[in-house]
């Protein structure tokens, strides 16, 4: 149950608040009701709202951005709770003074109930990830990555993020360090608000509920932290940051896939050094496989590593080469082959929704036994029968997901 404190004097916002409080199904009661704005917080209001020691606080700014320091006491004075905010529509840089101060979700004028509901589903499962306190989570971090554009590093790391949620029910972090694309967000269907780059300009000042506001949650419950959709601007990650992104991931979740993208920068180098388990893609093409050959051999010499292992994807019959070819070209065993499926891998990379949380093809089986391999003797269960299902059109509308295909 989420103890929840309304703190506003408007009647729109009230109605909303209470709507989602009083709504059975949110599993949440109202613990305190105070009516009034949040510059008209005293230290008074504050102690009773420290009493009701709440999960959730719904706060209203008002029409003007003038209680940011509202935000600020409640959030030193109960750390606990979330922050809900409304207020006037603000700019990109009042919007990150506000998060700043402390607000985990900032709903503008005027208010929408689907945005206001989802604010709520947001923070709630955000507080699910960790209760703040909590020791660390070290979680396991799994690099995706190709040394060609195009293999498939994307499709792989999205739908292995939603294998490991589906397989072990744990807490799953998906982060797209493909520079500049975002396409990561685009697969898993969500609109991201805030990128790495977000993450990184706050490190001096991030703690575990600013880092959860910067990430959206598909509808497997896995958590995308998302890259710019533009390279334009956008600095190329310090070794120092690139440790401290990864860190951060590792401590509040049990498993981090990251998209590493597919071009062998410094940035990727530092990423695999730091990852537990590394997944090389390739495709069925001779030379590729030559210049693969000759840099998976440099690896080992150099890194004194286990090489990365290899996903072989997009592999059919007829191509002149077997699967068992590769392995003895090589020299290294593959890890996994997926066969090539344009229409299954490109439908559901057009509707936002991975493979593995779609169907029983043979791409999704083969990923969730790739999940397997990745969580070890982590996995609760087999997923339930039926259990994927739950996932198909769960509710997700073309507005939210910006699908492609219409
Ligand atoms: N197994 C597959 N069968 C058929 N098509 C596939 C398969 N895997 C990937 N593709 C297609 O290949 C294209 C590239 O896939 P994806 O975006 O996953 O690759 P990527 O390595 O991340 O590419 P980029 O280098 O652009 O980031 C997509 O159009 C996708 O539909
Ligand atoms: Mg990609």
């Amino acid at each position: 149950m989420f103890d929840c404190v309304l703190i506003s004097s408007d009647e729109g916002f009230r109605h909303l608040a209470l709507g989602i409080i009083r709504e059975p199904t949110n599993n949440a009661r109202l613990a305190l009701d105070i009516q009034t704005l949040a510059d008209g917080l005293d230290q008074e209001v504050v102690q009773q709202v420290m009493q009701a020691n709440p999960d959730v606080i719904f706060l209203d700014l008002g029409v003007e951005p003038s209680g940011a320091g509202g935000i600020q006491s409640l959030s030193q004075e109960v750390p606990n709770a979330a922050l809900v905010v409304g207020g006037p529509a603000l700019s990109a840089e009042g919007l990150l003074a506000v998060m700043r101060a402390g607000a985990s979700e900032y709903l503008p004028r005027p208010f929408s109930q689907t945005e206001t509901l989802e604010a709520f589903q947001r923070t709630v499962k955000r507080r699910k990830v960790k209760a703040p306190g909590q020791a660390p989570t070290l979680g396991k971090v799994t690099t995706v990555f190709s040394a060609k554009g195009g293999t498939g590093v994307t499709t792989v790391a999205t739908n292995l993020a939603v294998a490991l949620r589906v397989l072990t029910g744990k807490e799953v972090l998906l982060v797209d360090l493909a520079p500049g694309l975002g396409t990561a967000s685009v697969a898993m269907g969500v609109h991201p608000r805030y990128t790495y780059v977000d993450v990184v300009h706050n490190f001096h000042r991030i703690d575990e509920e600013l880092f959860l506001s910067f990430l959206e949650i598909d509808d497997s419950g896995v958590h995308v932290l998302a890259s710019p959709l533009s390279p334009m601007g956008v600095n190329e990650l310090s070794e120092e940051e690139i440790r401290s992104l990864i860190g951060l991931c590792r401590n509040q979740f049990d498993y981090v896939v990251v998209d590493g993208g597919s071009y062998l920068s410094n940035r990727l180098g530092s990423v695999l050094g730091l990852s537990d388990e590394r997944l090389l893609v390739v495709t069925p093409e001779l030379p590729t496989l030559r210049n693969l050959k000759q840099a998976l051999d440099l690896y080992g010499r150099e890194n004194g590593k286990e090489p990365p292992k290899l996903v072989l994807n997009q592999y059919r019959d007829g191509l002149g080469l077997t699967s068992r070819d590769i392995e003895d070209g090589l020299g290294h065993r593959l890890t996994l082959v997926l066969d090539k499926d344009d229409q299954r891998v490109l439908q559901s990379i057009n509707v936002g929704r991975p493979e593995v949380s779609v169907g029983k093809s043979r791409i999704a089986k083969k990923i969730l036994d790739l999940g397997r391999k990745v969580a070890d003797a982590e996995i609760a269960a087999e997923p339930r029968k039926g259990f994927l299902s739950r996932f198909r059109g769960s509710g997700k509308s073309g507005e939210k997901t910006g699908k492609k295909a219409k």
